[in-house]
């Protein structure tokens, strides 16, 4: 395992997958070092790309309208990506760029120690859950994995896309915030 240091400037000169060529910045996550909750997306967008920071663009703006209905800001959350550079057109990140990447997510799950991971969207479930997750039927439930507490939810574009998804994940969100009730209330 690498400190934060090593880490970090290891994965912002990364070449180990060809979305290297196309990046303007690596994505490398945002948030407090010692979170209790972490949220982990898919991969950069246009925006993400651009500024160097996840969840910036559209699908940002209504992640963070999403935290702020459970009492989550930026400031008490950790951001990352399963993959750090933009997938060109903002394509499904292949299963050799996601092999490729995946260490750094996991070296910074083993730096924060988080207690709760909360997927957004069916790729970061298939990916840390499970490789059979199928997000429709089960987005919101809960299994413990070394641990940690790890749930999933609709992917923010998703939910811009389709406005229905929206009283479920609301459902979640109350479901989030009561897990991290009982886990604050153990400390
Ligand atoms: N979508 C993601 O999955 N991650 C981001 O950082 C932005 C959009």
């Amino acid at each position: 395992m690498m400190d934060w240091d090593a880490l970090e400037k290891m994965c912002m000169t990364c070449t180990a997958c060809g979305l290297c060529a196309t990046r303007h910045h690596v994505v490398f996550g945002v948030g407090p070092r010692d979170a209790d909750v972490m949220f982990v997306g898919e991969g950069p967008g246009e925006q993400e790309d651009l500024q160097g920071e996840p969840f910036v663009g559209p699908a940002g703006h209504l992640l963070d309208d999403m935290l702020s209905i459970i009492d989550l800001s930026r400031e008490n959350c950790y951001i990352a990506n399963i993959v750090k550079c933009r997938p060109p057109h903002n394509r499904d990140p292949l299963e050799t760029e996601q092999d490729a990447c995946i260490g750094y997510l996991r070296n910074q799950v083993a730096l924060i120690r988080p207690k709760i991971i909360v997927c957004l969207g069916r790729i970061a479930a298939k990916r840390l859950i499970n490789p059979d997750f199928r997000i429709t039927r089960e987005h919101g439930s809960w299994v413990q994995k070394n641990g940690v507490w790890m749930s999933a939810i609709y992917h923010p574009s998703a939910l811009l896309r389709d406005v229905d998804k929206r009283p479920e994940t609301f459902d979640d969100l109350l479901s989030l915030r009561e897990k991290i009730r009982e886990i604050q209330a153990r400390i």
